[in-house]
């Protein structure tokens, strides 16, 4: 009787302390992707953030002579490119960043005004400001292959 009396307090133990750690190991763990809220979430951010680009009265003439198909693509690739880079489960197809927008004269202004779209778009979908700022600092990272004139 006293025996299989202990198993129940052994597995009450158990999950007392092994639970919330794993719970909490989660929590931490969660990638950028996930913290975004995921495919759907980005999906959306991408949209919004494209189609301020393309109707900017300065940035738009990038996105001038593409038919709606090759848009289509290119924002699909971009949704890939942010689902990969976050740690979502997505693979990035496309070109490398400095082959893609080489020639197009991007300047330091061209970056300033996209990057304030993007936190526009952000802002929109009520990123908090910590993943704004990872966001941003995700994409800094690229800023060295699109800019081309300072
Ligand atoms: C904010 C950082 C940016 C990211 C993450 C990004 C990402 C991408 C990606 C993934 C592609 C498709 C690459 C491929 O075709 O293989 C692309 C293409 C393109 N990007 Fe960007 N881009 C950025 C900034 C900009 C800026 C500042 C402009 C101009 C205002 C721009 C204009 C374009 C255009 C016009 C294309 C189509 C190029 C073509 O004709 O193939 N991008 N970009």
């Amino acid at each position: 009787m006293a025996k299989t009396a202990k198993i129940p307090g052994v597995l009450a133990l158990i999950v007392l302390f092994w639970l919330p750690s794993t719970a909490l190991a989660q929590a931490g763990d969660e990638t950028l992707y996930q913290r975004l809220g995921g495919y759907d979430a980005i999906a959306a951010v991408v949209d919004d953030f494209i189609g301020r680009l393309a109707t900017d009265p300065d940035l738009g003439r990038f996105f001038i002579g593409h038919s709606e198909d090759s848009q289509k693509q290119i924002r699909q690739l971009i949704v890939d490119q942010l689902c990969e880079a976050t740690g979502g489960p997505c693979v990035y197809t496309g070109r490398d960043m400095k082959t893609s927008h080489k020639g197009m004269r991007i300047s330091e202004e061209d970056w300033q005004k996209t990057a304030a779209h993007l936190v526009a778009t952000l802002d929109k979908f009520s990123v908090p400001q910590a993943l704004q700022d990872e966001v941003l600092a995700l994409i800094g990272t690229l800023k060295e292959d699109i800019v081309e004139e300072m």
